[in-house]
């Protein structure tokens, strides 16, 4: 049993309402737990003050403070936390990509033991590449195959609608770095990255630029930063180096065209006997345009009652995307 004096302590940190205090009190009855041999109630004890303290990360970066008029609900848009079971296998990627992720897996699985010989893991991370490529997925693979919680800052949304506020907000997304162990993925990064897109205010951005080169540099923490982009021929120099990995996606090549649409046809493509074609059509279209293609074409095929896509389903969805594809793309 926790002692009186930390039943006192928690009272207090309670009325007092410090949370803070509360909670370092409470991983003291965890230990003090542990101590006594109650392993089972000390491992419960942690798992309650972790998703806490999770809670109140979310919390402190969604909520408050909360500006004089605004919604809460836009607020919340800038800060989401999920818990993805993605893995590596769920994503098609070049080899060479592929073993970077590997890589940068291997090293976060082996982070105590990296520190202890003073190196540093890699865990901040930029990903380049056009839409549709897997940037947002590789941020739920690295959060599924390292069990921890994903956090999606969208930039664009905090700088066009709280200009002036938004170095305190990405103070307060980099404490959540620092307290809550996490994937924080900045997406659309070039918001902040670059002084083009959405500066009607340059000077801000610059200011906002300036407090993040700042944050990332101090970051020391046991978070992955992982910021992407699909314009980084706007980013800012002086980012380049703050990162300790660039990862370039591209468009599928014919090999990773099949293995993506053998995996998102499998259960109904026992009538496709050779891919070439297949695969030669969905060139120039994303992983997530041939995804998107894939569905479409197993929808035609559970409306007709058919319980396999012909080769031409697939042939038509591409097509279709195609020329969705080229209408939307145009060079300007
Ligand atoms: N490399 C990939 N391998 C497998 N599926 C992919 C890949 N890239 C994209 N997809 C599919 O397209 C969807 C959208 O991709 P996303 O990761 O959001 O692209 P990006 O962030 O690069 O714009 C994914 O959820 C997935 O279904
Ligand atoms: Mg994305």
């Amino acid at each position: 049993m926790a002692s009186a004096e930390q039943i006192k302590a928690l009272l207090k940190s309670h009325i007092s309402g410090d949370d803070t205090h509360f909670l370092s009190v409470a991983m003291q009855v965890a230990a003090h737990e542990a101590k006594l041999g109650h392993g089972k109630l000390a491992v419960d004890l942690r798992a309650m003050i972790d998703a806490a303290k999770i809670h109140r990360a979310t919390d402190a970066v969604t909520r408050k403070p909360t500006p004089i008029g605004q919604p809460r609900g836009e607020l919340a848009n800038l800060f989401e936390v999920s818990y993805p079971q993605a893995r590596l296998s769920d994503i098609i990627l070049e080899q060479s990509i592929e073993d970077q992720l590997k890589r940068i897996i291997k090293e976060q699985r082996n982070f105590a033991k990296i520190r202890d010989h003073g190196l540093h893991p890699r865990r901040k991370l930029m990903l380049i590449g056009p839409p549709g490529t897997g940037k947002t997925l590789t941020a739920s693979v690295l959060a599924g195959e390292l069990g921890i919680p994903l956090f999606v800052v969208r930039l664009d949304s905090l700088i066009t609608k709280y200009m002036g506020e938004t170095a305190a907000k990405l103070r307060q997304v980099f404490d959540a770095v620092r307290d809550v162990r996490g994937i924080y993925f900045f997406d659309e990064f070039d918001a902040i990255g670059s002084q083009r897109g959405l500066a009607n205010d340059v000077g801000e951005i610059r200011r906002v630029l300036n407090s993040f080169l700042q944050m990332i540099e101090q970051d020391e923490s046991s978070s992955l930063i992982i910021a992407a982009t699909n314009h980084p021929e706007a980013l800012d120099f002086a980012l380049f180096r703050r990162f300790d990995d660039m990862i370039e996606y591209g468009l599928p090549s014919h090999p990773q065209i099949v293995a993506l649409l053998k995996s998102r046809l499998a259960g109904y493509s026992k009538l496709i006997k050779r891919w070439d074609d297949i695969a030669h059509q969905g060139e120039g279209l994303s992983y997530a345009e041939i995804t998107r293609a894939a569905e479409a074409a197993i929808k035609d095929a559970i409306i007709h009652n058919r319980d396999a896509v012909s080769k031409d389903d697939v042939m038509r969805n591409l097509e279709d995307r195609k020329s969705f594809h080229s209408r939307n793309h145009a060079p300007s």
